[in-house]
């Protein structure tokens, strides 16, 4: 009797052991980004009925031709957007450049506000078309 509850015991001691050193060589990764997909019934973002306007009545002081990159003037906009490297990221629109800047914190929040960043964040998720 006292030397099978040793044994469970040494049983326990040994798993335990086992276990405990597993851990040591997990491969501990960083925790998945969740991206929320758009909800079907997210109200559809129209870039020249929404956004160029805040790029219109916001930025194009600073953002017109021939001033600062990228160029926010209507009709030139949304291929300046384009053509530079990370300014929009649909697969993980919170890595954009445009929205990065927007967001409370980003260089240009100063000039727009939370909703306006929450439109433009929603637009890229709908697959930032120029629509
Ligand atoms: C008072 C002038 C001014 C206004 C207004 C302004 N910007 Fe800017 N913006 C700049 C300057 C200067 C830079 C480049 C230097 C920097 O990053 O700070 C810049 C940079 C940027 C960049 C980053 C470009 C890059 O290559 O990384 C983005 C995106 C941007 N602005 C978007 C906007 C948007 C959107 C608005 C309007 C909500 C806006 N800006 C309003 C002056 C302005």
């Amino acid at each position: 009797m006292q030397s099978k509850k040793l044994k469970n015991l040494i049983t326990i001691f040994f798993v335990l052991f086992i276990f405990s050193s597993c851990t040591k060589d997990l491969i501990v990764t960083d925790p998945p980004v969740v991206i929320a997909p758009p909800s079907p019934n997210e109200n559809k973002i129209s870039f020249s009925g929404e956004i160029q306007p805040i790029f219109s009545a916001k930025c194009t002081m600073c953002h017109g031709t021939g001033q600062n990159s990228p160029t926010l003037v209507a009709g030139k906009s949304y291929q300046s957007l384009m053509s530079m490297q990370g300014m929009i990221d649909t697969v993980t629109p919170g890595n954009s450049i445009l929205y990065k800047q927007m967001a409370t914190g980003g260089g240009m929040s100063q000039y727009c506000n939370k909703a306006n960043a929450d439109s433009t964040y929603k637009w890229i998720r709908q697959g930032a078309k120029n629509n």
